[in-house]
């Protein structure tokens, strides 16, 4: 087996849970990890991709007799059709507020739905461990069920918990799920499927995205959610309190600023984004103790604020390099010296062999986007050609990365 590692002698860890940086062939990588990384050696960002992929992407050898795990991913669809379901349905809310458990026949009664149908939605949640369920004595071949969340499901897909994810779901299954249903036709035409899904031009991304104010508020509620589990992490993979300004560069809701604003209160932490964005943000999202200031502005078309830090969470790979390499100029030459650009993204591994959360989200980008998810090396190739240095990697081992760089 021949494996290459682009890593050797390129990456410098200043933290770490291994001494060793990842190789080519490296499965997870550890948590929380930070790399500096050195600019004159980080080369190439294509040359572990020559062909030299030996390394074992099968499946398990026990899958031969018998295909459990691609059977698994066949159905995957199905098991996010069942959450994202019950979640449009109110079942997590209505059992959450529920002060006992529920039959199934109650709850089908409470959210209007046919009896059987809910019992078969609600025995398969139970089977996806999200539901938990009684059984109590009956007579003959009828069991009564009473049904109830778990911690989990309380935590994350009930709407009202301080952690849900429910905007997050919602966007997946009533956006992601439709573009998703042309991805054989996104590979083959290397292009995003927004036309076809939604009869929107697939030039103008964030047109399509925003295409009603309904859509919007989906979209930035997808984003805000998203920070509810990973924003911590990501602002607090670097020390960041030596910036004493940040601009969030297409901050959005302001959900990332906010966790910026918590980790580093002697900061300033302003939001830039598109003035209906900031109007809706304004209107939908802001909070009366909100220490976060919020500008409208093109960061294409217009002059940047000032600042010592900008961060760019999920931009980088929404762009085709022609215009995120312009950007990433352009934020330099604003950056008050001693400054620096935070970006944060899902990086792919170096040899592009996963982490499947990033494979996937970079089809994602492919299906909405004209963007994709890159490689540290990439991020580092990127900041280096448009002035940045002493670039920093940290893999959060959650969803999100983050990469620091200085001017
Ligand atoms: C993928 S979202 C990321 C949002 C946010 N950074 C986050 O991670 O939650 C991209 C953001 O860039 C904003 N955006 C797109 N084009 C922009 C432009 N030309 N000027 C300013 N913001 C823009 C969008 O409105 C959106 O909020």
């Amino acid at each position: 087996m021949l494996v290459v590692s682009l890593w050797s002698n390129a990456m410098l860890q200043t933290s770490s849970s291994s001494p060793f940086p990842p190789s080519a062939n490296s499965s997870p990588i550890p948590t929380g990890t930070c790399w500096l990384t050195i600019p004159t050696v980080v080369g190439n960002p294509g040359l572990n991709r020559s062909g030299l992929s030996t390394m074992a992407e099968h499946l398990s050898q026990s899958e031969l007799n018998y295909p459990f795990k691609l059977l698994e991913y066949f159905n995957g669809f199905r098991m996010s059709k069942v959450i994202f379901s019950a979640c449009e349905q109110g079942v997590f809310d209505l059992l959450m507020q529920s002060q006992k458990s529920l039959s199934a026949a109650e709850v089908a009664w409470k959210l209007g739905a046919s009896e059987d149908g809910m019992e078969r939605l609600l025995d398969a949640l139970v089977g996806a461990e999200v539901l938990e369920v009684e059984l109590n004595q009956g007579t003959g071949l009828f069991i009564p069920a009473y049904y109830s969340n778990t911690d989990v499901a309380n935590l994350y897909l009930a709407k009202d918990s301080p952690k849900s994810l429910y905007d997050m779901i919602i966007y997946q299954s009533q956006t992601i799920y439709p573009l998703w249903n042309n991805l054989g036709d996104a590979v083959r035409e290397g292009k995003n499927q927004n036309e076809k899904t939604f009869g929107l031009s697939s030039e103008d991304i964030f047109s399509a995205i925003y295409r009603s104010e309904d859509e919007m508020l989906k979209f930035m509620g997808l984003m805000n959610s998203s920070w509810v589990i990973d924003g911590h992490d990501v602002v607090t993979a670097f020390d960041l309190s030596r910036f004493k300004s940040i601009v969030d560069v297409g901050g959005c809701s302001g959900a990332l600023a906010r966790e910026l604003s918590k980790a580093y209160p002697a900061s300033t932490v302003t939001v830039l984004d598109l003035p209906k964005v900031i109007q809706t943000a304004q209107k939908h999202f802001c909070q009366s103790d909100d220490t976060i200031k919020l500008q409208e502005g093109d960061f294409f078309k217009d002059d940047l604020p000032a600042a010592d830090l900008y961060v760019l969470a999920r931009i980088i790979h929404d762009w085709k390099e022609e215009k995120s390499l312009p950007l990433l100029r352009k934020i330099h030459a604003a950056c008050n010296s001693g400054g620096g650009v935070l970006l944060i993204e899902a990086m792919l591994f170096e040899n592009h062999r996963g982490p499947i959360m990033a494979q996937l989200f970079s089809l994602n980008m492919l299906l909405q986007t004209e963007g994709k998810e890159h490689s540290p090396s990439h991020y580092t190739h990127m900041l280096n050609g448009t002035g940045f240095s002493d670039v920093q990697v940290c893999r959060t081992g959650k969803s999100y990365d983050a990469i620091l760089a200085l001017k």
